[in-house]
């Protein structure tokens, strides 16, 4: 909605404009600068989107001064406390909860597209033996555009809701296929039989020389990690998979797009990151010099799961998956590494009463806990960034999916200052100096 507007005066020529001022249903106003250039012939500069709002969104609302999380609406804590994956994924979706008939036809849907063309199975052999398995569902994922491109019309809804099922549909069955070609086991194929995290752990888990049954303690966790991760409105793997898409480029293409963006130890690789470093801890004794290590500015060392652009309080998935590491400690004491778990405690309240990190507002992020749980569910830690891109893959292709339908769909091209050398002549070699 747009209440009033904000005059943007050029002092050097006395121009103005009237910006327009619109309103969502929380969250700062917004400045609606379209008209800027050819008002006043400048642009904005805004490196890495600190005040830009980038699109309109109905998704998801994340408040990053009071730490809150709404998914269409809901807050993530309730969705966790009450919710499953797969309704979390129909939810963001198609905007509401499912009545009980829907939400099993989705299941049902979803299910019915969890195996992958039999080709896949063979790309993984160009792979070495001990390559990343980011690097490897990036790969997989890219390829299944192969699989539905002429087929498939972007402007056709119906093509665009199955692109949505089978993106949700796939990514366990191909995360489960990385780790088991690390690890050189026979890939086993998806049962439907099973609900949407069993399935994952069995193709994770199972052999053909023996059987496995996942412990629902397990499951459940698992399934409230995937929650936590669903989404989070445009972080830079959403924002990646929006500007790909917005060149009409291939959604499988814009999928691995983003989970390029997601392997960056800045973002999704954080996960992996914070258990390298609590194990380089080691015990909480030597926490303060790494605490000092993170103050250091001659230092490049990060405290990592600390920090986070938007959220300059708790990390409210943060509280939830420290909850459920201490669910885990009390009904599978044997799985948790306690020791990591206890350094980890040490090292917040450490962090959190430190002048540095209470100044700036660091606070432990999504990704500062996730790793304990992942290690007591038998995740090896190599594939901790795969979990947190097939929990993030709903968010990906439901932004998609706004985007596509957006009034506003323009191709994204950003501006930029240029500051570089003005107009020179061509030098040939034997005239340069
Ligand atoms: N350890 C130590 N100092 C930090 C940390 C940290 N983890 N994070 C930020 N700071 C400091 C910066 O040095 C800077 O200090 P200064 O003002 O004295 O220069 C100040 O806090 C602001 O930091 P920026 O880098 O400007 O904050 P930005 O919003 O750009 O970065 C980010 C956010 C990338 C998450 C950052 O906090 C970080 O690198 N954290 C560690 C990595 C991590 O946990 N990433 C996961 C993020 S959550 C997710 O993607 C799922």
């Amino acid at each position: 909605m747009t209440k009033h507007t904000v005059t943007i005066t050029d002092n050097k020529t006395g121009k103005s404009i009237e910006c327009p001022v619109h309103e969502g249903t929380y969250g700062p106003p917004v400045i609606d600068t379209k008209t800027l250039y050819s008002g006043l012939g400048m642009f904005t500069l805004d490196p890495g989107f600190l005040t830009t709002a980038s699109c309109r969104s109905k998704i998801t609302f994340l408040d990053g001064e009071k730490g809150i999380l709404l998914h269409r609406g809901y807050p993530i804590e309730q969705l966790a406390e009450h919710s499953t994956y797969l309704e979390v994924c129909y939810l963001l979706l198609y905007g509401e909860l499912p009545t009980r008939r829907q939400y099993e036809e989705f299941e049902a849907q979803v299910k019915f597209r969890s195996n992958v063309h039999e080709r896949v199975n063979h790309m993984y052999a160009g792979y070495l033996y001990d390559a990343h398995p980011m690097s490897i569902m990036v790969g997989v994922m890219a390829a299944l555009s192969s699989y539905y491109h002429e087929a498939l019309d972007l402007n056709d809804p119906a093509d665009r809701d199955l692109t949505a099922k089978r993106v949700i549909a796939k990514m366990p069955t191909l995360a489960a296929q990385c780790y088991k070609f690390a690890i050189g086991h026979p890939f086993v194929y998806p049962n439907n039989s099973l609900g949407y995290v069993e399935n994952f752990l069995n193709m994770m888990f199972s052999h053909p020389m023996s059987t496995y049954t996942p412990d629902p303690v397990a499951v459940r966790a698992l399934d409230v990690l995937l929650i936590l991760h669903a989404d989070h409105e445009q972080n830079a793997s959403t924002s990646t998979v929006r500007l790909s898409g917005s060149a009409e480029a291939n959604p499988f293409a814009c999928i691995a797009a983003g989970m390029v963006s997601l392997w960056g130890r800045a973002h999704g690789g954080a996960n992996e990151a914070v258990i390298h470093m609590l194990n380089e801890i080691k015990t909480p004794d030597n926490i303060p010099k790494f605490i000092a290590r993170a103050k250091d500015k001659k230092d490049t060392f990060r405290l990592m799961g600390f920090g986070h652009r938007v959220y300059k309080n708790f990390d409210p998935r943060s509280r939830v998956i420290r909850k459920v590491c201490y669910d885990l400690l009390e009904r599978l004491p044997n799985k948790v590494d306690r020791a990591l778990f206890d350094t980890a405690l040490k090292l917040e309240d450490i962090a959190l009463k430190d002048e540095y990190f209470i100044e700036r507002k660091l606070y432990p992020n999504v990704d500062f806990y996730s790793g304990i749980i992942l290690k007591a569910l038998g995740i090896p830690l190599s594939m901790f960034t795969v979990i947190f891109a097939l929990g993030r893959s709903v968010g990906w292709i439901a932004q998609w999916l706004e985007l596509m339908e957006d009034p506003d769909f323009k191709i994204g091209r950003p501006r930029q200052l240029y500051n570089g050398a003005e107009k020179r002549d061509y030098v040939p070699f034997n005239q340069r100096s």
